[in-house]
């Protein structure tokens, strides 16, 4: 399944499934991706459109972000540079509790693949103007906010963005990975 906040974004998706002729060209990414697993040359796109059985919509900001759809619990919940989107601005106490909603989609045990921009304090908006975040995610803030959701975290891994003098999307200072299990 394949939740998202945009319709926009869920349309692209179907046509991509579908094979659409002006679908978005994931090859490039298939490419690099299979590359770094050491399957390149295996017939990537089939299998990858056949696994995606369903799509629908998604706020974290609901009780239940999927309403009105209602699901069983997941095994495994993918979440990449989404929280902090969906909490622009919004202060941590919004971004703690939409992690807690974000989390009761998962069942007991199932796992958390989480990952997250730290440090932003502005993103550059479409007229090239800083609008600034009050969110301002630091690595500890977040791993509390996972255990406050019940997970318990195995793994994580930091990477730092480089040194630069203009930021063209935002002053991102390092990408945070998790992986988290749900108590
Ligand atoms: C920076 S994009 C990340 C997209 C993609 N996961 C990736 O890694 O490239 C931020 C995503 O947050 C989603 N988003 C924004 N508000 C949201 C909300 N209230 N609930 C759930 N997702 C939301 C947007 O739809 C968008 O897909």
């Amino acid at each position: 399944m394949r939740f998202q906040h945009l319709k926009g974004a869920l349309a692209e998706v179907w046509k991509w499934k579908n094979g659409d002729a002006d679908a978005f060209d994931w090859s490039l990414a298939i490419k690099l991706v299979t590359g770094l697993e050491g399957t390149m040359g295996e017939e990537r796109p089939d299998p990858l459109r056949s696994a995606l059985k369903d799509t629908g919509f998604c706020d974290v900001h609901r009780e239940n972000p999927l309403h009105p759809g209602v699901f069983r619990p997941f095994d495994t919940v993918i979440s990449a540079f989404c929280l902090e989107g969906a909490c622009f601005n919004q202060g941590r106490s919004t971004y703690v509790i939409a992690m807690r909603n974000m989390c009761t989609l998962l069942k007991p045990g199932g796992y958390l693949i989480f990952m997250t921009y730290i440090g932003v304090t502005y993103y550059v908006g479409m007229d090239g103007k800083e609008d600034p975040d009050n969110l301002r995610l630091d690595t500890d803030f977040v791993l509390k906010s996972l255990s406050k959701a019940g997970i318990t975290v195995l793994e994580t891994s930091e990477f730092k963005t480089p040194d630069r003098k203009t930021c063209k999307y935002s002053d991102v200072k390092s990408i945070l990975y998790v992986v988290g299990r749900k108590a």
